[in-house]
């Protein structure tokens, strides 16, 4: 699959794209629609944008279940939480069923949040084996690190090497270091994969990957749908070309 490239003027010009994108799929459907959330504070502007008109009127809540692709090992309330990110720009201010809302645990242990979370997704899934001809999500939303790093799977992480499980409790080199994450056959499990990056330090990272780099992690993301690239001039590099 080749990946679909999309290069915006701007932080706010991106966010509408990958808004507009997503409206896009989900109205392609009337089916209940599963998004794995990209955490960091890139995506911030985009929750932010789906949680405000136009988009908030265009999305059937009731349809949307919402995951995360993986958490630091905080209380929800810590302000490190992905989950407390997605909740204070989204998800206080739509009419998202509570049973839609999908987080990583917090507890008791990092070994045991990432058992009951692989337990919730299989039991969402409806299957302990992920099926290449039905994908798990229909949407996976990743950001990227400047060292390449997606999700909390960093460069070297024998995480990346992992075929079984769903959900790994990991040590990342971004702070916080306690981390819960998806594998890649689990973030690849998607109809469509699309990262979102912003800003000039993530220019160098971008230029390796999209000159087809498969040593990074973020190289190693192959959806079993669409690649999308959804970046700003700035991670691009400059305007897309002719
Ligand atoms: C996290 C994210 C991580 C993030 C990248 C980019 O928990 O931090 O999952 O993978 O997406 O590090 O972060 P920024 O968007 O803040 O640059």
């Amino acid at each position: 699959m080749t990946a679909q490239i999309h290069v915006l003027s701007d932080p706010d010009t991106l966010a509408v794209a990958v808004a507009d994108w997503l409206v896009g799929r989900m109205r392609g459907t009337s089916k209940p629609f599963s998004m794995n959330l990209s955490g960091g504070s890139t995506p911030k502007r985009l929750y932010g944008l789906l949680a405000q008109a136009p988009y908030r009127d265009q999305i059937e809540w009731q349809r949307l279940h919402l995951f995360f692709g993986d958490e630091r090992y905080v209380p929800h309330d810590d302000p490190e939480s992905n989950y407390r990110m997605v909740h204070d720009a989204l998800i206080a201010h739509v009419p998202l069923p509570a049973e839609n809302v999908h987080p990583i645990p917090a507890g008791p242990s990092p070994a045991e949040a990432a058992a009951a979370y692989e337990a919730k997704l299989k039991n969402f899934y409806g299957a302990d084996h992920l099926d290449p001809s039905r994908p798990l999500f229909d949407v996976s939303l990743l950001g990227l690190g400047p060292d390449g790093h997606t999700a909390s799977l960093f460069p070297g992480s024998s995480a990346l090497e992992e075929k079984q499980a769903w959900v790994l409790s990991v040590i990342g080199s971004k702070p916080p270091p306690q981390r819960i994450t998806l594998t890649l056959p689990v973030l690849d499990s998607c109809a469509a994969a699309a990262f979102i990056v912003s800003g000039s330090e993530k220019e160098p990272i971008v230029q390796r990957l999209l000159g087809g780099d498969k040593a990074l992690p973020a190289g190693r993301i192959s959806p079993l749908g669409e690649l999308h690239w959804f970046l700003d001039e700035a991670a691009a590099g400059g305007p897309a070309g002719p």
